[in-house]
């Protein structure tokens, strides 16, 4: 069973690539625009390719049994027809529910009639990395909502998800919502990564207009406002953590503070 990874790079894809060998599949196959900087394991075929050339497809469809869909919407529609005329028989895609930027993925996959598993991700752990400049520059981390509180998932078990769908039967036609083990309040996240750290990080609490200026210089207007806003929102109704991820891996999720363990790096 030949399985295609898209994005085999990507923060996920990469992961996805890791998991299927760690599983014992045999015949990973990756798509990357440069083989030679991918530095991807030996045993994997890699391919020159990219899902928003299409033309780049057909050669990296080819003896494809199953693929993972990196979110791409730009050209889902093309990629999805492409998987289909190449007798793809399994797509499990990370993308999102109705209302969300990455729902046309969804709806191009069922459209396309191939079996899917839709990887509906709440918010990543890594995106804990927009405190990382402060951490390092001033030691302390200035937020508008200190008691918004949410789930955040490892990508590690984003992919472990999504091996488990490649590899196994019984996970067709099912949208995992996959969040982390556990509710953590931003204040509880500085923390967790202070200790990490093995420091104490204080939290600053300023205004949501602070803030806005403060993130747009990192992230860009447009996306500091949309941060700003779900964290809004997670303050007054926090996200409840799902039991999917430890539903299908048989394991409990990483939790926050093993997370920031292992990536500790990312912070110094
Ligand atoms: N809840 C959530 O937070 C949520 C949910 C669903 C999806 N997402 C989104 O999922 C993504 C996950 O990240 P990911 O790194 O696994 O996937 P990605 O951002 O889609 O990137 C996958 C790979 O595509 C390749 N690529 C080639 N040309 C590119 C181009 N012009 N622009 C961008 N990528 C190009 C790159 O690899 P090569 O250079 O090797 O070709 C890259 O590593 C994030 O963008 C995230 O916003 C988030």
């Amino acid at each position: 069973m030949r399985i295609l990874v898209t994005g085999a790079t990507g923060n996920v894809g990469r992961l996805v690539v890791d998991q299927l060998l760690a599983a014992g599949a045999t015949q990973v196959r990756a798509l990357t625009t440069d083989p030679a900087r991918a530095a991807l394991p030996p045993e994997v075929e890699v391919v020159e390719g990219y899902l928003g050339r299409v033309e780049t497809l057909p050669r990296a469809l080819a003896g494809v049994d199953r693929m993972y869909l990196a979110p791409l919407t730009k050209t889902v529609r093309e990629v999805t027809a492409l998987a289909r005329e190449a007798g793809v028989t399994r797509i499990v895609d990370l993308a999102g529910p109705e209302g969300s930027w990455w729902y046309d993925i969804e709806k191009a996959v069922e459209q396309s009639g191939i079996p899917w598993t839709h990887l509906e991700a709440g918010e990543f752990m890594t995106n804990t990395t927009v405190w990382a400049e402060q951490i390092r520059d001033r030691g302390e981390v200035r937020e508008a909502y200190p008691r918004a509180a949410n789930a955040p998932i490892a990508l590690e078990d984003i992919a472990a998800v999504a091996a488990k769908a490649l590899l196994e039967d019984g996970h067709e036609h099912v949208a995992y919502g996959l969040t982390g083990p556990e509710t953590l309040t931003r204040a509880e996240l500085v923390a967790q990564i202070g200790q990490a750290l093995g420091r104490e990080i204080p939290l600053v609490e300023v205004s949501h207009a602070e803030a806005l200026a403060e993130l747009s210089a990192v992230m860009g207007a447009d996306s500091a406002a949309w941060y700003l806003d779900g964290c809004a929102e997670l303050a007054r109704d926090p996200q409840p953590a799902s039991p999917t991820v430890s539903r299908v891996l048989g394991r409990p999720g990483m939790r926050f503070a093993e997370w920031a363990v292992a990536h500790a790096e990312l912070f110094r």
